[in-house]
């Protein structure tokens, strides 16, 4: 595996390989990688003859207050998972290689609206123009043929998938199944900051979501009683619910026909960690 850090040599490297007609698949991670994105690294793998990946974690979409600076930083690690997945280039750069003023202050920034400012949007002000931002930067970096992410994030995989169609970008963006312990918990770098206890209670999230759906399924159209018992009984377990939403699958927006395809989606702290999971109904 070809690591680098430099613009040059990530746009070196992937011009030779368009030049022998390769086709290209991008996985953009901010590291501290889990089987979760191992599993896209397969999935791009499996989908192109080539496979970048690019460990970046982006001031950009981290609010006030939140955990830039404690995010779990583990290059070599994970590099080591990388090269045995037969991983083709790992891009690595710096901050200033992606915003060289240096702040991001003075950064253009891509905003979906509708989408970049409710749910996770709404609670954390600025996210997800963070996230359009640097995957569209990274995006004009790679070029790939295709990109892939991870379903858990299902708001950003939309964010993603609007900004790829109204930017034009002819990347295929393709979302891949949540991968889950074995008690249901959502793979994630954050489940690293939970304590045993807290760990031990995590799962109640999936498996609420896995009982609103069925109701749903089995017909109960009251979506803000389910919501609201949802969130009840979270809160008994000793989750702070940040939101906890059935939604349309397609936009995010509130039901509003029989029929939709929706979504359940949700947000709660334990502690001072914030889970997030999601389930089609
Ligand atoms: O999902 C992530 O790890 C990040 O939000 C992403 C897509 C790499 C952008 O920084």
């Amino acid at each position: 595996m070809l690591t680098v850090h430099t613009v040059e040599e990530l746009r070196a490297t992937v011009a030779d390989w368009r030049r022998s007609g390769e086709r290209v698949a991008f996985v953009p991670t901010m590291g501290n990688l889990h089987r979760g994105h191992l599993d896209l690294m397969r999935e791009a793998s499996a989908r192109a003859g080539r496979v970048v990946t690019s460990i970046f974690v982006n001031p950009m979409q981290f609010g006030e207050g939140e955990d830039f600076d404690a995010y779990p930083r583990t290059l070599e690690q994970d590099s080591e998972k990388l090269r045995e997945l037969g991983v083709d280039l790992l891009f690595a750069p710096e901050v200033t290689t992606i915003y060289p003023a240096g702040s991001t202050e003075h950064q253009t920034r891509v905003e979906v609206p509708g989408l970049s400012d409710v749910l996770c949007g709404a609670s954390r002000p600025g996210h997800f123009v963070g996230v359009a931002t640097v995957v569209c930067k990274l995006f004009n970096l790679v070029q790939p043929d295709l990109a892939v992410f991870g379903q858990k994030d299902f708001q950003q995989l939309m964010v993603i998938r609007r900004m790829a169609a109204d930017l034009a970008f002819p990347i295929e963006i393709v979302g891949k199944e949540t991968v889950r312990e074995n008690d249901g918990l959502a793979m994630s770098s954050r489940n690293g900051y939970l304590s045993a206890q807290e760990r031990a209670t995590a799962p109640l999230l999936y498996r609420t979501l896995q009982e609103t759906a069925a109701a749903v399924k089995g017909g109960n159209r009251d979506y803000a009683s389910l919501e609201k018992a949802a969130e009840a009984a979270l809160q008994e377990a000793g989750f702070r619910p940040d939101y906890y939403a059935i939604r349309r699958s397609e936009d995010l927006a509130p039901v509003q026909n029989s029929g939709e395809d929706l979504v359940v989606l949700a947000a709660a702290y334990l502690g001072t960690t914030r889970l997030i999971d999601n389930l089609r109904v």
